[in-house]
C-alpha cells in the first residue's frame, strides 16, 4: 500500500501529542496526554522522561487508530520538542538516571555565574547566540554531572548519554544518537557557525564529548522506528518554535511568526547569515535542510503571555474559561488608564530581568475587571511590540507581516490590538497546529513525500487578517505609558 500519510510528535511542556497529517497538510487525527509537572522545590520544574516515553508510546497508537492506518500508512514521522529540556539516560538499560530539568527550571544560576567567569558573557554570544540565563540546556547538564552520584566518571566512559527531549524519542524509537541543529542551537553548547559542539565549551562546562549525541540537519532520515512504529523512517527534528516557523512556511528572510501559548515565541528568518542581536533576542538556527545551508533566526521569547490569562481565571477568578476573557474586555471601550506587567519570574526578551516583578499601574476607583481584562489582553500585545521593535532595530530586514498562530489567535480582539501596536498586518493560518505541521512537512521532504518547499508554500492558507486601524496619536499615548509601566517593574527589584 501506498503510504497517505505523514504523522508528526509534539513532545510539548505540558503533554505529548500525535498529529496524522494528509497530503494537503490537513489534520486526519489528533491524540494527546499529559504528563506530570514536578516541582521538588521553588524554582525547580522537573519531567520524568521514561512517563513521556509511555505517553508518545500511547498518542501514536491512538492517533493512528483515530486515523483508520497502522505504520504502513506513514511516509514517515517527525520529532518537533519543548526546547532545552534536559535528559540523561543509560545506554545499557535506556533508562533515565534522573527526572529531566525543564527550561523553566532556575536552579543554574552558580553554573551560569561559573560560565561567565571561565568563558565570559560576550564570547558566549558570538559563540552560541544565547544570553548568559538559566533557560539553556548546558548547564542543566552540568548540574546533573555535578549532582547525581558517579555521574561524571560514568559520563567520560560513555555509559550515559546526554540529549534534549528530540534525541531522548529518536534514541528510543531507533536506537541512534542524534540530535538536530535547532535543538543543538538551545543547549549552549554548539558553535553556531560550525554547527559543532564546541570544544572550549564542552570544556568550560565540564561536559564529556562521549556523551553528546550527533548533530545532524533537520530533515533526513536518522533511522527506522520499531516498536509502535515499526518500519517508518524518523525523518525530522525541529524545535518546536522552530518548527511552527516551518510549519508557517516563513522560508524567506523577514518573514516572521509568533507563536501565543503560554508564552509567545516571536522567530523572523533572517537567512543563511546568523545575525548577533544587541537588543535582547537570541540568535538561533531556523532549520537545516539535508545538503543545504543552515537558515538562521532571531528569536524574542517572551514568558508569559496566555498564562496571565490563565492567572486571570485561576488566581483572581474574574472569568471562568480562558475564552471568556474576551468578553469581559470587550464591556468597556479601552483600559481605562490601566496596565498590566506580567513579570512573573522577571522579564524574558528583550529585557532579561529575572529580578524584575510584576506590577498594574494606574488603578483607580473607575476600573472594573472589564478594564483589567483588556490590559491583560494588551499586556501581550506590547509584549510582542517590544521583540518587535528589537527585532528591526537588529535586523536590517524590516518585519512587514506577521503570521500568528497557537490558542490565543482564536481572541480576535486581541488580534485587532496586535495589528493596531504592530502597525504591520498581521494573519492568522487556516490550521493553527503549525507546530505539528512543521514537523510533518519537513520528515515528508525527507522522504519525498513532498517534493520541495515551494509546494508547501503553495498549501499555506490564511484564515483572516488584521489590519492596523489606530489613531497614531493614541498608540504613542499608550505606548508610553507602557513603557512607564514596564519602568515600574524593573524598579520592583526582588
Ligand atoms: O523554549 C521553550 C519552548 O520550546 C516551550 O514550548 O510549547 O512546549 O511550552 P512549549
Amino acid at each position: 500500500m501506498t503510504p497517505q500519510y505523514v504523522a508528526a510528535i509534539d513532545q510539548g511542556t505540558t503533554s505529548s501529542r500525535c498529529i496524522v497529517f494528509d497530503r494537503a497538510g490537513d489534520i486526519v487525527s489528533v491524540a494527546q496526554r499529559e504528563h506530570r509537572q514536578i516541582f521538588p522545590r521553588p524554582g525547580w520544574v522537573e519531567h520524568d522522561a521514561a512517563e513521556i516515553w509511555e505517553n508518545v508510546q500511547l498518542v501514536v497508537r491512538e492517533a493512528l487508530a483515530a486515523a483508520g492506518t497502522d505504520p504502513g500508512g506513514l511516509a514517515a514521522v517527525g520529532i518537533t520538542n519543548q526546547r532545552e529540556t534536559t535528559v540523561v539516560w543509560d545506554r545499557a538499560t535506556g533508562q533515565p538516571v534522573a527526572n529531566a530539568i525543564v527550561w523553566q527550571d532556575t536552579r543554574t544560576g552558580p553554573q551560569l555565574r561559573e560560565l561567565e567567569r571561565g568563558y565570559g558573557e560576550q564570547r558566549l554570544r558570538e559563540r552560541t547566540g544565547l544570553i548568559l540565563a538559566t533557560y539553556f540546556a548546558g548547564p542543566k547538564l552540568r548540574w546533573l554531572l555535578e549532582h547525581v552520584d558517579g555521574l561524571a566518571e560514568r559520563a567520560e566512559r560513555g555509559e550515559v548519554l546526554f540529549g534534549t527531549m528530540d534525541s531522548w524519542l529518536i534514541w528510543k524509537l531507533t536506537g541512534r544518537h542524534v540530535t538536530d541543529v535547532t535543538n543543538a542551537s538551545r543547549t549552549m553548547l554548539m558553535d553556531l557557525r560550525t554547527l559543532d559542539w564546541d570544544p572550549e565549551l564542552l570544556d568550560a562546562l565540564g561536559v564529556p564529548a562521549a556523551m553528546l549525541p550527533q548533530i545532524h540537519s533537520s530533515a533526513e532520515v536518522y533511522g527506522t522506528a520499531g516498536g509502535v512504529l515499526e518500519g517508518v523512517p524518523v525523518a525530522s527534528a525541529l524545535g518546536d518554535q522552530q518548527a511552527a516557523l516551518f510549519g508557517q512556511t516563513c522560508f524567506q528572510a523577514g518573514e516572521a511568526k509568533c507563536t501565543y501559548g503560554t508564552g509567545s515565541f516571536l522567530l523572523l528568518n533572517t537567512g543563511t547569515g546568523p545575525v548577533t542581536s544587541s537588543h535582547g533576542l537570541l540568535t538561533t538556527v531556523a532549520y537545516r535542510i539535508e545538503g543545504q545551508p543552515a537558515v538562521y533566526a532571531l528569536e524574542g521569547a517572551i514568558a508569559v503571555t496566555g498564562s496571565l490569562v490563565q492567572w486571570l481565571r485561576d488566581n483572581l477568578g474574574l472569568i471562568s474559561t480562558a475564552g471568556e476573557v474576551e468578553e469581559l474586555a470587550r464591556t468597556v471601550e479601552d483600559n481605562g488608564g490601566c496596565y498590566v506587567v506580567p513579570a512573573f519570574s522577571g522579564l524574558f526578551a528583550p529585557h532579561w530581568r529575572p529580578d524584575a516583578r510584576g506590577v498594574i499601574a494606574g488603578l483607580t476607583g473607575y476600573i472594573t475587571k472589564g478594564h483589567l481584562a483588556r490590559a491583560v489582553l494588551e499586556a501581550s500585545a506590547w509584549q510582542t511590540r517590544e521583540v518587535v521593535d528589537a527585532m528591526n532595530a537588529d535586523s536590517d530586514v524590516a518585519l512587514r507581516r506577521l503570521r500568528v498562530d497557537g490558542g490565543m489567535t482564536a481572541n480576535e480582539l486581541l488580534m485587532q490590538f496586535l495589528a493596531d501596536v504592530l502597525t504591520v498586518p498581521v494573519v492568522r493560518s487556516r490550521i493553527t497546529e503549525t507546530t505539528c505541521l512543521g514537523a510533518a512537512y519537513a520528515a515528508g521532504l525527507a522522504v519525498g513525500f513532498w517534493p520541495d518547499l515551494a509546494t508547501l508554500r503553495a498549501q499555506w492558507r490564511s484564515d483572516a487578517q488584521w489590519e492596523s486601524a489606530m489613531d497614531p496619536g493614541d498608540r504613542e499615548r499608550e505606548l508610553h505609558q507602557w513603557r512607564k509601566a514596564v519602568r515600574r517593574t524593573l524598579d520592583w527589584v526582588e
